[in-house]
């Protein structure tokens, strides 16, 4: 299952071996935020170079809706509220700064990516009263926000908010035109870091600023992230035959989808879960289910699914690693907003390396303090990373092998002991440890997928137990 933005860009980036002992600056991964610092950096002549496990834009910028906007769900009146008027208008600027860069990038550097201004749209069937403080609190930060009654979506809205003068493209186009100007290693996976040194499996490099961009940081420790952010998958389809829309919609009700068009297409979004969290499956199913409603007789053309990191407070951490690692930087929990999250990271994190004043430091900072709003959240996580790691060693197997049906896929009990089995259409059997090798979570079965996800902090595997998500860094013990 490939997203349209994999299916539909052509990637002609040169395919090299390490050929490096020493750079300015390492950075590790090659998705948006990654090619993005590097590209900035090295337009400041700085000498740096990009490592990337796998290809360029293979992970989550790959499998994203790709709207460049500033419009983060209801997250301005909250935000006020919590953290204060000057903190939200700060959050306010720099995505809306974003977006304005990357415009400005796409035209100096002529980039085909399809890039679009459009209007962006929150929309509900039942909560006009929180849209209407969205509304508010967004235009009272300077957005050019206001509340609708009227949208050209086929079906009956409440209201909506509309936020002018953002914009969609198609993210892998963009991207891969910067990386072919960059130093890129792909098939080069960091295996360590230690000071200024990346240990890799093609050779070791040494650095000045090291910059993780890796989607989830893999260290453990320092840096903690694995106590402060957790993971979410959702899923998305793209079919032709529906209806050309003006802007980009996204609704904040539980069953809200979210719309954009790409060409002649629809991208249809949602029916996202906490990762480690889908027994049952059928989310593309729902999702198409929805679209035929709206519009009979598509046909569905792509389907993929998303990870997107979630930190405790909804701000991404952007910034210094740790307080004892003053060279290494990191970027991730952008929740689902990564295109503008990228941009707001690669400026920041670019003039942190090139000492430059940036406003938006403090607000960023992983080291920030948190509100008492939102200690709550890390209560929550904390507890529920507890329960899961001893579920695997306390909690029986719930089934035997023979219950298993067919292509699907569960913990059972097998030869004395608790496995992951998966049951091939043609009855061949795959057995997997259930231990997530990160920090030992009890892995979950995903029906949907059929991959083994972990709901403490979202590292998955397929059902042979090969690694798909960080922050795991090996394959699953096979049983
Ligand atoms: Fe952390 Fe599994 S991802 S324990």
């Amino acid at each position: 299952m490939e997203s349209i933005w994999k299916i539909t860009a052509k990637k002609q980036i040169e395919s090299k071996t390490l050929d490096r002992i020493e750079a300015e600056t390492v950075v590790i991964g090659a998705g948006m935020v990654g090619v993005l610092t590097a590209w900035f950096l090295q337009q400041n002549g700085n000498d740096v170079i990009v490592l990337e496990a796998n290809e360029v834009g293979s992970g989550q910028t790959g499998n994203t809706t790709a709207k460049i906007t500033s419009q983060h769900r209801l997250i301005y009146d909250k935000l006020i509220c919590n953290q204060g008027i000057e903190f939200a208008g700060l959050y306010a600027k720099a995505n809306e700064e974003a977006i304005k860069q990357y415009k400005k990038l796409i035209e100096r550097e002529a980039i085909l990516c399809d890039f679009e201004e459009k209007s962006s749209y929150l929309y509900t069937k039942k909560d006009l009263h929180s849209l209407m403080r969205e509304a508010e609190a967004a235009h009272s930060l300077g957005i050019s926000a206001s509340l609708v009654t009227e949208t050209e979506l086929p079906f009956w809205v409440e209201g909506a908010v509309c936020f002018e003068n953002q914009a969609q493209f198609h993210p892998l186009k963009f991207l891969y035109t910067l990386a072919e100007k960059l130093s890129v290693y792909e098939h080069t996976k960091v295996l360590k870091v230690e000071g200024n040194n990346v240990e890799t499996e093609k050779g070791n490099i040494k650095a000045e600023n090291i910059i993780f961009a890796t989607h989830y940081p893999f260290v453990i420790r320092p840096g903690y992230y694995f106590m402060r952010m957790h993971q979410e998958r959702s899923y998305a389809i793209a079919v032709e035959g529906a209806q050309q829309f003006q802007g980009m919609y996204l609704g904040i009700d539980e069953d809200g989808i979210s719309f954009r068009n790409y060409r002649e297409l629809m991208i249809i979004g949602g029916e996202g879960h906490r990762t480690g969290e889908n027994p049952f499956g059928g989310q593309y199913e729902k999702l198409y289910g929805e679209a035929v409603k709206l519009w009979s007789g598509i046909k569905e053309k792509a389907r993929w699914s998303a990870q997107d990191c979630f930190t405790l407070d909804d701000i991404p951490y952007i910034g210094t690693f740790s307080k004892s690692t003053p060279n290494w930087y990191v970027a991730s929990g952008f929740q689902k907003w990564g295109m503008t999250g990228s941009m707001v990271a690669a400026r920041l994190l670019t003039d942190k390396i090139l000492k430059e004043q940036n406003e938006y430091q403090k607000l960023f900072s992983p080291q920030r303090k948190l509100v008492c709003q939102v200690k709550k959240n890390f209560f929550y996580d904390s507890m529920y990373s507890a329960v899961h790691l001893t579920q695997r060693i306390i909690k029986p197997a719930k089934g035997e092998m023979e219950d298993l049906l067919p292509g699907h896929g569960g913990i059972v009990k097998y030869q004395g002991k608790k496995q992951g089995a998966y049951k091939s259409e043609t009855g061949e059997i795959f057995l997997v440890d259930i231990k997530c090798p990160h920090l030992g979570c009890q892995l979950e079965w995903n029906s949907q997928e059929h991959t083994w996800d972990c709901p403490c902090h979202g590292s998955r595997f397929d059902y042979r137990g090969n690694l798909i998500n960080n922050p795991a860094q090996e394959d699953i013990g096979k049983n």
